[in-house]
This record gives structure tokens, C-alpha cells and sequence, in this order.
């Protein structure tokens, strides 16, 4: 990358097309363009533009099926849209026991770090295999068939992935709780999946703290039938109520017959499931995201292989937790649809000390690194002698994720962490894409706060309230035109709910849930969320969710959350409660209410601020009006009040 250059900078013969763009542009700089694997973006996107189904047939064609298709695309039951139909194929397949063929074979699938940096484990791709055969011939032997869902509850131990990519080989649906999640969150999941099976730790550890996986998960269990057995891989020690029949020890089976290095890898239909993964919508519980084995599986390959360009000595690390769509497309699946070399980081970036990440990236000599904003920002705060004490040459690119990038975050970690070397690429996508799909590319020229344009194949548009084109630059709802092979399928149990939700305000296009405006030359600025989704840290939550469990404390009659703008996080949460008759506000009940909320769903859920009203904004019908606390709030227009009850 070249130094940045205002609109005032001279076009260079290099690149005749810098004149053009508007604003702040960072141009790729000459060795950035070098080492591209793929140098033209326009031609690619041009092509992909004209013959949708050609290019994804081209990238599919680069991965083995055990039966192709005899259709790439089938749109004949929109919004119900499937790819690749008539083909058969297992993920895993085209994750490791494609590689065993090649020299990927010894090479480098995963490495770990725990975090009190005394433990480094490392897997091959032949080493991976024999892990996740393992553990694939014990989930089995507890009864898990193809189709069953199994709910993965654990830290950021290599397990996790052996056991999503366990319960992917043998068919199983997979359904994975983030391991910061609570009791309540947990339980919803697990019911509401109806899972058989579900895998945890007996704990994990959390800066320094531990955290009880297993109590929560029996918490959790006892009020979920479904569940007939319990795997429980020890991580800390401590001590764990086991309870005999349900639960078993991961270490105790491998050491039992039924556990076997060698195992098949199921085929299955391009269109079955893979996982569902819960996430948050505009109303009431969350929702079950459904991916697929096929279409899935080529989104993510090809999306990480433009991307980021991946080469084969790269170290990726996208220091995201499994538990999120991140890290299912972009630490597990991805990354070794591409025989790459990954890297995960069991603690978080600031403990023991504000360097742990530097370190890391100089220790494993990491290429590339993926984060969120909200990670950025946080280190930030601790200035650059952090950074600056560790080698971060190694670096080659660097990448976003999860909220807005606010300019100054981007230029911090441009200058101090990428030494105004490594491009970074903004990519906008969602639990239910799948993949990338505002993105740019290494060759592409960056705005900081911008994720540039769709990726190749895509379209995307800002709509107004009736679904017309708004002018550049103006705000509206950002749709997406085009259907794409990583897209959700449906909503796990509720398809109707999925037709609703993301088909139904705009016919024909992807109503995304988000604001935005594209700029005089297409490049897109994402808003923020348009729904009663809050983003806090990046993490995505539901104002419902923390809503329904501060209901469960006995002091609160009703309650209304919602999210404010926060310098660090992003956004925050702020609950407006109501009190029951004969109870008093204080500030310990404030308090106890914050803690409330974090115990029943999780830290990351913790409101930032409880207040205490005696009425809530409502409209005629009864809904709460989120909309007008939040303008009160900041001080902003109330905008139009009436369906405002008086
Ligand atoms: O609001 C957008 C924001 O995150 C939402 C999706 O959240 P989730 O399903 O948890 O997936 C996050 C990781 C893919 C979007 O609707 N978002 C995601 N990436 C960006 C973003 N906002 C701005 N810039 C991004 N790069």
C-alpha cells in the first residue's frame, strides 16, 4: 500500500483509474499488487457479473464431489433457493481427506496457544484426521445419526473444531452456543434444536478466570428432555458433577474400543444441512440460521481464497471465537477448504497484559490477521508500545469484521500494526450469508470505514421504504440482488418466519436488516443495524433477549432495551425497567439487575446502564417504541409520535 492520497493527488501512469475516486483513497502499493493472486478485479467481477452460475461453477469444480451436479443454481421455489442440487458431497471431505492425497498431508492444519502461553499443540492435516475420526467414532457411539443436532458448548480448545468437524463428517447438524453464553441462552438453543448430544468442557478459561462450562451446561440440560448424553472434554480440572449414564469423559472414551483413528466421512446431498447457528433477529427469541453442505462449503473457499489471498506459507488468524459465524466460515472451514494454516488463541487480547496479541503474531509469525473494530479500539487505548515492543513484520494483511470501522481505529491499525504495508479488508456479511459479501480484495483501492463492493457475483442496493434505488450517498435499507451459494436456507423449524424476515419488505431482494449509503463511486458505508439488533463488541444481540431476562427477576414489572452508541464496544446496551408495585429503584438494584442479566445470558450481555421509569413509550398496539428511547436518549428528533399511545 501507498501512502494515502487525497483527491488532489496527481493520477499516476500506474493506475489510471485513481483520479477517479473520491475522498480518501489508500491505493494497493506495487508489491501489494505483485504478490496478488488475482490482479484484475474488474475482469473477474465482469465476468462473475454476466454468468453468475459459470463463475461458481468454476470455483466449485476446484473442490472433489463424490457425485456433481446436474444444476448449479435452482431458483425455481424463490425465496427457497438451492445450489448445486443432484450433487453429493461432505465438507470434511474437501477440509482434510482431500489433502491427505497431496504434500498437505504433513502439513500444518492448526496451531494453538493456550492462554497462559505454557501449552502450544499443533495438527497436521494427517493429525487433524485422526483427531476428528476420533472423535467422530464416539459421537456416533453415542447414538448421533445423520440429521441429528448436537450442540457444541466449549472454550477455544483445538476440541471444538474436531467436534464441529466431527459431527459434519458423520452427517450431524451442528449447532454451536459460544462458550461466553449463559444458562438461559444455552437452554433456549438446546431446546429449541431439540439436540440428542450435547459436547462441552468441564470449564474454560477467561482472562485469568474460570468459567464453569459444565455446571451451566447442566443448568441448562435439566430443563432440555432432548438431550440423552453429554461429552465432557477436560480443559482446567476442576471438579465436575458427572451425572452416570448421561454424562462421559472425552479423555475416558478415546481410551475405550469404540473410539477409532479411522472413520468414514458420510456422503452427503449438496443441499443438506451442515449446522444451524443461532442468532438474533428483530423479534422475540433467536433464530437458527440453516447452511448447507455444498453451497457453503464453496462460498467460504472461494470467498477466503480471493480475500486474503491466501498463499501456502501463509499463517491465518482470524482471532475471532468458533462459537460465531466468523469462525465457523473463517477458523474452521474456510482456512482448511484451502489447506491453510491456521491459528487460534484460546484467551482474549488484553490478558495478561495489552501485548498478549502482538506477541503472538510475532511468536507464530503470523501473515495475516483477522479481528473485529471493537478489538482494535480496545488495544488502541493502550498505545503503541505495546506493538511496538514485538516484530510484526511477518504481517502481510489485515482484515475487519462485525460493526463499522470508525476512520481513526482504521488508520491506527494501518500505520502502528500493518506499518502501512498490509491492506485491510473491510468485510461486511452476516451469520445468514455465510461469507464475505461487501468486501474488497488486496488489489483493490481502500476508503477507511468503507468494505468497498459486493463481492464477485453480487449486487447490492440502497433501497427507500418502498423499495426504490436512493440516490449516491443518501441513507437507506441495504439489499442484496443476487442469490449466492453460501446463503442461508431457512430458518431451522420456521420457514415462514424466514420468508418474513428476509423476503417479504423488499420482494425479490435479501433485506439484510441493515442502513447504508453507497458513495459517487459504488462503494458501500454501512450504517448499522435498521431492526432491535444491538451489536455490543461486535457480538450481535437481541433487545427480546436481554428484555426476557431481566423479566425473570422478581423486582421487574417490564422492561425495554436498547442500544446506544459506545466509544470502545461500539454500541451498548441500556434498559429502561419498570418496577412491580411495593418495589424501590436504587442504585444497588440498578446493579443487581446489570448482574441479573449477565448471570441469565451471559458478560457480553451485561447492560451497560439500568434505569428506572415509571412508564414506557407505547404505541396504540402496545409495542414499545425502542425507536423514541433512543432518540431521548442522544438528544435527537423523536421523528413522527403518532402511534404514540397519549
Ligand atoms: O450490521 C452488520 C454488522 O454485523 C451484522 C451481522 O452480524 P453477525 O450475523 O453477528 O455477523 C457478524 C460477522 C459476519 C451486519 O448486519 N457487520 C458485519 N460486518 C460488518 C458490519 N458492519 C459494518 N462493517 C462490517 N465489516
Amino acid at each position: 500500500m501507498a501512502t494515502k492520497k487525497k483527491k488532489t493527488s496527481k493520477p499516476k501512469k500506474t493506475s489510471p483509474k485513481r483520479a477517479k475516486l473520491h475522498g480518501e483513497v489508500f491505493f494497493p502499493s506495487k508489491e501489494v499488487i505483485a504478490q496478488a493472486n488475482l490482479k484484475d478485479w474488474d475482469a473477474t467481477a465482469k465476468r462473475a457479473g454476466k454468468d453468475l452460475e459459470g463463475f461458481w461453477a468454476d470455483e466449485a469444480s476446484e473442490l472433489e464431489w463424490a457425485k456433481p451436479w446436474t444444476m448449479v443454481l435452482d431458483d425455481s421455489k424463490q425465496p427457497f433457493f438451492k445450489w448445486f442440487t443432484g450433487a453429493q458431497v461432505n465438507i470434511v471431505h474437501n477440509c482434510i481427506d482431500r489433502h491427505l492425497k497431496t504434500y498437505r498431508k504433513n502439513k500444518l492444519a492448526l496451531v494453538w496457544e493456550s492462554e497462559d502461553g505454557k501449552e502450544e499443540r499443533s495438527f497436521s492435516y494427517f493429525k487433524l484426521n485422526r483427531e476428528v475420526s476420533l472423535m467422530a467414532s464416539i459421537i456416533k457411539s453415542l447414538g448421533v445419526e445423520k440429521g441429528d443436532r448436537v450442540t457444541i458448548y466449549m472454550g477455544r480448545v483445538p476440541e471444538i473444531i474436531f467436534a464441529m468437524l466431527a459431527c459434519a463428517k458423520i452427517g450431524a447438524i451442528h449447532s454451536v452456543v459460544f462458550g461466553g453464553f449463559s444458562v438461559d441462552a444455552l437452554q433456549g438453543r438446546i431446546a429449541d434444536s431439540a439436540s440428542k448430544l450435547v459436547i462441552t468442557c468441564d470449564g474454560s478459561y477467561q482472562n485469568g478466570k474460570l468459567i464453569e462450562l459444565k455446571r451451566i451446561a447442566d443448568e441448562a440440560v435439566a430443563k432440555c428432555p432432548s438431550v440423552e448424553n453429554m461429552l465432557v472434554v477436560r480443559r482446567t480440572g476442576q471438579v465436575v458433577t458427572m451425572q452416570p449414564e448421561r454424562d462421559h469423559w472425552y479423555h475416558e472414551l478415546l481410551e475405550s474400543p469404540v473410539a477409532k483413528e479411522r472413520f468414514p466421512t458420510e456422503v452427503m446431498d449438496a443441499e443438506d444441512p451442515l449446522f444451524i447457528l443461532y442468532t438474533s433477529g428483530s423479534t422475540g427469541k433467536p433464530k437458527a440460521i440453516v447452511h448447507t453442505h455444498g453451497g457453503y462449503m464453496v462460498g467460504t473457499y472461494t470467498t477466503l481464497k480471493y480475500v486474503f489471498d491466501l498463499k501456502d506459507d501463509d499463517r491465518w488468524w482470524c482471532a475471532a471465537d468458533p462459537g460465531w459465524i466468523t469462525g465457523h466460515s473463517y477458523i474452521v472451514y474456510g482456512p482448511l477448504l484451502n489447506g491453510a494454516t491456521s491459528f487460534l488463541y484460546e484467551g482474549g487480547p488484553a490478558f495478561p497484559n495489552p501485548g498478549r496479541w502482538w506477541q503472538l503474531i510475532e511468536r507464530y509469525a503470523i501473515t495475516v490477521l483477522y479481528t473485529a473494530p471493537t478489538a482494535i479500539r480496545g488495544l488502541m487505548r493502550f498505545g503503541e508500545d505495546w506493538p511496538n515492543q514485538y516484530d510484526l513484520s511477518s504481517l502481510r494483511l489485515l482484515g475487519s469484521v462485525g460493526e463499522p470501522i470508525n476512520p481513526e481505529a482504521w488508520k491506527w491499525y494501518y500505520t502502528v500494526i500493518g506499518k502501512e504495508r498490509c491492506p485491510i479488508m473491510d468485510t461486511w456479511w452476516q451469520t445468514e450469508t455465510g461469507m464475505f459479501m461487501i468486501t474488497p480484495t488486496p488489489v483493490v483501492p481502500l476508503k477507511p470505514g468503507s468494505g468497498t463492493r459486493p463481492f464477485f457475483g453480487q449486487e447490492a442496493e440502497i433501497v427507500d421504504e418502498q423499495g426504490k434505488p436512493v440516490k449516491d450517498n443518501e441513507e437507506g435499507y441495504l439489499v442484496l440482488k443476487k442469490p449466492w451459494p453460501a446463503m442461508l436456507r431457512t430458518i431451522y423449524g420456521d420457514p415462514d418466519r424466514y420468508v418474513q424476515q428476509y423476503w417479504s419488505k423488499f420482494p425479490g431482494k435479501y433485506m439484510t436488516g441493515d442502513s447504508a449509503r453507497r458513495d459517487e463511486d459504488g462503494y458501500f458505508w454501512i450504517i448499522g443495524r435498521v431492526d432491535d439488533v444491538i451489536k455490543v463488541s461486535g457480538h450481535r444481540l437481541g433487545t427480546a433477549e436481554v428484555e426476557s431476562a431481566l423479566i425473570t427477576h422478581p423486582a421487574v414489572a417490564e422492561s425495554a432495551a436498547i442500544g446506544l452508541p459506545h466509544e470502545l464496544k461500539g454500541q451498548a446496551i441500556y434498559c429502561f425497567v419498570l418496577l412491580k408495585p411495593g418495589q424501590t429503584a436504587s442504585a444497588e438494584l440498578a446493579e443487581e439487575l446489570r448482574q441479573h442479566v449477565a448471570k441469565h445470558m451471559g458478560a457480553i450481555a451485561r447492560p451497560e446502564e439500568v434505569r428506572f421509569v415509571d412508564k414506557l413509550p407505547k404505541t396504540r398496539s402496545g409495542k414499545i417504541m425502542r425507536r423514541l428511547l433512543k432518540a431521548r436518549a442522544q438528544g435527537l428528533p423523536e421523528g413522527d409520535l403518532s402511534t404514540l399511545e397519549e
